[in-house]
């Protein structure tokens, strides 16, 4: 009684709160403010977010959209608007050559981040696994341990092309898990998957009636002519998984909100009706625009391609040739590059932000095994990208010690 705080009794946080770190790019963006705020002229490779403006075609579908007063109220339509379903599947059908069911097959989300987040709430029960890449988007392990359940930690290895090892995952863990997520084309490192791999996948899942969530937020992004399969492309694979994409990257959209779920059946459903439950839908008239961008012209999406592909180029050789080396991604707008010795991925990216003033993510912000990295994002904020990659090497090479 006599030990409450003056101004009244304090507020409680949820121990599923407070057990959970910072997200990691709140803190990034707290460093970030901290150099800019002492004058560094900042080259920031840290978030992932395209530099780069919507395409003038969505831009005007959703001016249009916003015009008519139907789309200013409750998206009351379920899994989403049906010509947005639509979009999505004849998306599919071209891209992928997958046929989907719009009714049953497609969910509308308020971006991946969102879809990716609520699975875990609709499918896993206190004392369950959740299987999860490490190093990972920090979101599957957090929505996991909010949902009350168990993390195992699955981890993807320079060596084996960072693919998971099925095989060497605890039997415990398994017999346990209902839910394992993956991401391919891979953010952090920007790996790809093949069709070997996902049949592999598809026979485990089935084996051990665990659901793959293959998030594909990044599909889109792939360079020097290789082009992103889908899981479901694998027979059986509807059985046993779902895809979530994002128009944010494909079509530089992050702040609109807007992605998909694809895949299982019963999945979808059961997503949907948790999404019901805390959700009221996405804006009518951005879902109208996502109509105009995934049915639209595609060259936006080829140009992005370019436009990174060159970037990618400009970092990579030119890190090269001060003696730093990286593989070149083949998909992601992100470089994935080992520390030099010496250096945890902290110190890496503190040296580079102290001494050239260069904003990376610290490889182990991903996961343990993420140790011994750094996150190069390609999406640099500002104006003169290229330039200011060419100006980030050269003061890489005259202020960091890299041997
Ligand atoms: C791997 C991965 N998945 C999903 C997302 C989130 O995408 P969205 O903007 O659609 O929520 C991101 C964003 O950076 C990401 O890196």
């Amino acid at each position: 009684m006599g030990d409450e705080p003056k101004g009244g009794r304090q507020m409680q946080v949820a121990d599923r709160l407070l057990n959970t770190p910072p997200y990691p790019f709140a803190e990034l963006g707290m460093l970030k403010r901290k150099a800019i705020e002492g004058g560094a002229d900042l080259i920031d490779f840290g978030i992932g977010d395209p530099d780069q403006p919507t395409p003038a075609h969505i831009v005007e579908a959703l001016r249009e959209a916003a015009r008519d007063p139907v789309t200013h109220q409750y998206d009351e339509t379920g899994k989403g608007l049906p010509e947005f379903r639509k979009a999505v599947a004849s998306w599919y059908a071209r891209r992928f050559g997958v046929e989907l069911d719009a009714d049953r097959e497609v969910l509308r989300l308020i971006g991946a981040k969102e879809g990716l987040a609520h699975l875990a709430w609709a499918v896993l029960n206190p004392g369950d696994v959740a299987l999860v890449p490490d190093p990972a988007y920090p979101v599957y392990k957090v929505a996991s341990m909010f949902a009350g359940a168990e993390v195992e930690f699955v981890p993807l290895m320079e060596d084996a092309g960072y693919l998971p090892d099925l095989a060497a995952i605890p039997k415990e863990a398994v017999k346990r898990a209902r839910l394992m997520y993956l991401c391919y084309p891979n953010m952090p490192t920007g790996a790809v998957a093949e069709s070997d791999f996902y049949e592999r996948l598809v026979d485990f899942a089935r084996d051990t009636e665990i659901l793959i969530c293959l998030d594909m937020a990044y599909s889109e992004l792939c360079y020097d002519g290789y082009e992103t399969q889908s899981l479901l492309q694998v027979k059986g694979a509807k059985d046993v998984a779902i895809e979530i994409h994002s128009l944010s990257k494909t079509y530089n959209m992050t702040g609109w909100r807007l992605g998909f779920a694809v895949g299982n059946a019963q999945a979808i459903d059961t997503l949907e009706k948790f999404k019901s439950n805390v959700d009221s839908g996405a804006f009518l008239a951005i879902q109208r625009a996502g109509v105009a961008a995934l049915a639209g012209p595609q060259e936006c999406v080829a140009k992005m391609r370019g436009i990174y592909q060159k970037r990618r180029d400009l970092l990579v050789d030119g890190l090269a040739g001060i003696g730093w080396q990286m593989p070149k991604p083949r998909a992601t707008c992100y470089v994935w590059a080992p520390v030099p010795q010496g250096y945890t991925s902290a110190e890496m990216a503190e040296t580079l932000l102290r001494e050239a003033a260069v904003l990376v993510t610290p490889g182990s912000a991903y996961g343990e095994k993420g140790e011994g990295y750094v996150r190069f994002s390609l999406t640099v904020q500002g104006e003169r990208q290229e330039d200011r990659i060419v100006e980030a090497v050269s003061r890489i090479k005259e202020k960091v010690r890299l041997a």
